[in-house]
């Protein structure tokens, strides 16, 4: 694993709305260049940036029709190179996401892959997945969402999100003999799918970026029900990485940790899908919702079985959110949001931070939908940056954003934020502090469970496998509650009012958060 990965604190930017330069209403890179000073005062020393490649956009950029080239609404090639090279500058790295598993329908590859007709050389005929007729289906085979047929005179083609997405072909992990166009994951078909991917890895790590977030990483090969085939694909992935770019990094969208990280992935998420138990966290019925008071007894259950099983391995990542999930904001209090800020901030594996959530922007639930968003949208609404008319966000008139500002007067902003010692920006910064000043909070050191999340008990956990050792008590609660922490002995961090400290333990008062140093 490349060393930067150990001090590493991501920031998730979704290039549409972050800053927009050129007053076109939409985001750019020479805005995401611009603000690369503010993303290094949060303490962030990475990013991921979302799909920005040429795309007709009917799923905002995840597809693509040309992995090659920068969508011009964002900018060039050059705009890329240069916000690469200014990062570096600043010891930000940039993960640029590469989305493997389909294209566009106006890819060159689809477009050729239409023409049955043109030539039995066509090297693009099987690149994706055809029936024979376009009556037949994949239905109950793993890992295709769908089918799009009708498109042109050939059968079906498996798709692999909308419809718009058609699956690239890197084969089947137990082709039925009696259907051809199962493709075998050795087939010549297969094997240039694959190819052609790496090639694009290789475009893009020698314009320096420092590795990729993968889409939907877990979905390549079809018909791989106990994703045996995908690990050993990405496990080539990975050997053709150690080999040519042995310090980039993969980071799988997969919420797999137990399998992505054996498949070569440095880091995997977990997330609002599969079966973490994310959501419980900051989501459905949240255990930071002093109101909901859900419980968290089946995400620990699960996080300590992966990280058991990781052993070392890779990463395990919580990120705040992401462009597909409600806001943070959505069930908590802007307090509730620093509380869940502490928990991020001290667990291990490289914290994700999404854009906005930093300030605690809204979820602007019903808003209309943008690019295929759907519900997805009230997540991707343009970065709140000052007063100014469109949050500062654009010079444009508002009826030309791409999608829509907060409309409410209080919406809260970097500007008024930075200002205000209270705010869950600068919290924010004090808990990047925090982990960057103590090695035991930082990405590696393991995390102990003390409590065991149920519901209306704070969560407590100690970070480090030495003698000593760092705790971290959370009380969303709205009740103040004792907790048993003899052993810790140096308060460094408190969220809230003051907890009472005595011989028999500690009473965290109501929607408290402390961070103790002690001996085990
Ligand atoms: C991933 C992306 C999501 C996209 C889908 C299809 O889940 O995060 O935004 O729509 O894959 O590429």
């Amino acid at each position: 694993m490349s060393d930067w990965l150990k001090t590493a604190i991501f920031y998730e930017i979704y290039p549409q709305s972050f800053y927009d330069t050129n007053k076109d209403g939409i985001g750019d890179l020479p805005g995401i260049t611009e603000k690369l000073d503010y993303i290094k005062d949060l303490g962030c020393n990475a990013l991921w940036i979302n799909p920005c490649f040429e795309s007709p956009f009917f799923d905002a950029g995840y597809d693509i029709s040309d992995y090659k080239k920068i969508a011009p609404r964002y900018g060039s090639n050059e705009d890329m190179y240069r916000l690469i090279e200014e990062a570096h500058k600043r010891s930000i790295r940039v993960l640029l996401d590469l989305v493997p598993g389909h294209t566009s329908i106006e890819h060159e590859w689809f477009k050729r892959s239409m023409k049955s007709a043109e030539s039995k050389d066509n090297p693009y005929l099987k690149r994706y997945i055809w029936t024979e007729t376009p009556w037949e289906n994949f239905q109950g085979i793993e890992h295709i969402f769908g089918a799009l047929n009708g498109i042109c005179d050939r059968g079906s083609v498996a798709v692999n999100f909308f419809s718009t997405q058609p699956a690239l072909n890197y084969g089947f992990a137990n082709p039925d003999k009696e259907k051809p166009w199962q493709s075998a994951v050795d087939s010549p078909e297969a094997r240039a799918t694959l190819s052609d991917i790496m090639d694009v890895m290789r475009f893009w790590l020698s314009a320096g970026c420092d590795g990729f977030r993968v889409d939907m990483a877990h979905s390549l090969i079809k018909g791989d029900t106990d994703y045996s085939h995908v690990i050993l694909l990405w496990q080539e992935i990975r050997a053709f990485l150690d080999e040519e770019f042995p310090h980039s990094v993969l980071v799988s969208e997969w919420g797999k940790p137990d399998l992505s990280l054996k498949a070569g992935f440095h880091m995997d998420f977990l997330l609002h899908f599969g079966p973490s138990h994310y959501v419980n966290l900051f989501r459905e019925n949240p255990f930071f919702s002093g109101e909901a008071r859900g419980d968290l007894k089946e995400f620990i259950r699960y996080y300590k079985k992966v990280c058991k099983e990781a052993d070392g391995r890779g990463l395990i990542c919580i990120p705040s959110g992401n462009h597909d999930m409600p806001r943070i904001s959505h069930k908590l209090t802007p307090h509730e949001i620093k509380l869940a800020f502490v928990f991020i901030l001290t667990v291990p594996g490289a914290p994700f931070i999404y854009y906005g959530d930093e300030i605690g922007m809204k979820y602007l639930d019903g808003i209309p939908p943008v690019e295929g968003g759907y519900e997805r949208t009230g997540s991707r609404s343009p970065m709140q940056w000052d007063e100014s008319p469109n949050a500062g966000f654009s010079a444009a008139a508002p009826e030309k954003l791409y999608i829509q500002t907060d409309t409410d007067e209080n919406r809260p902003n970097v500007k008024q934020q930075s200002a205000d010692s209270n705010s869950i920006l600068n919290e924010v910064k004090r808990l990047i502090n925090l982990r960057k000043d103590n090695a035991m909070l930082g990405n590696m050191p393991p995390i102990e469970f003390i409590t065991a999340g149920e519901a209306g008990e704070p969560l407590i956990y100690s970070r480090g496998d030495g003698k000593d050792k760092a705790y971290i008590a959370i009380n969303p609660a709205l009740n103040a509650v004792k907790a048993k922490l003899s052993e810790a002995v140096r308060l460094v961090y408190t969220l809230g009012e003051k907890p009472i400290i005595s011989e028999d333990g500690i009473l965290l008062q109501p929607q408290s958060a402390v961070v103790l140093m002690g001996v085990d």
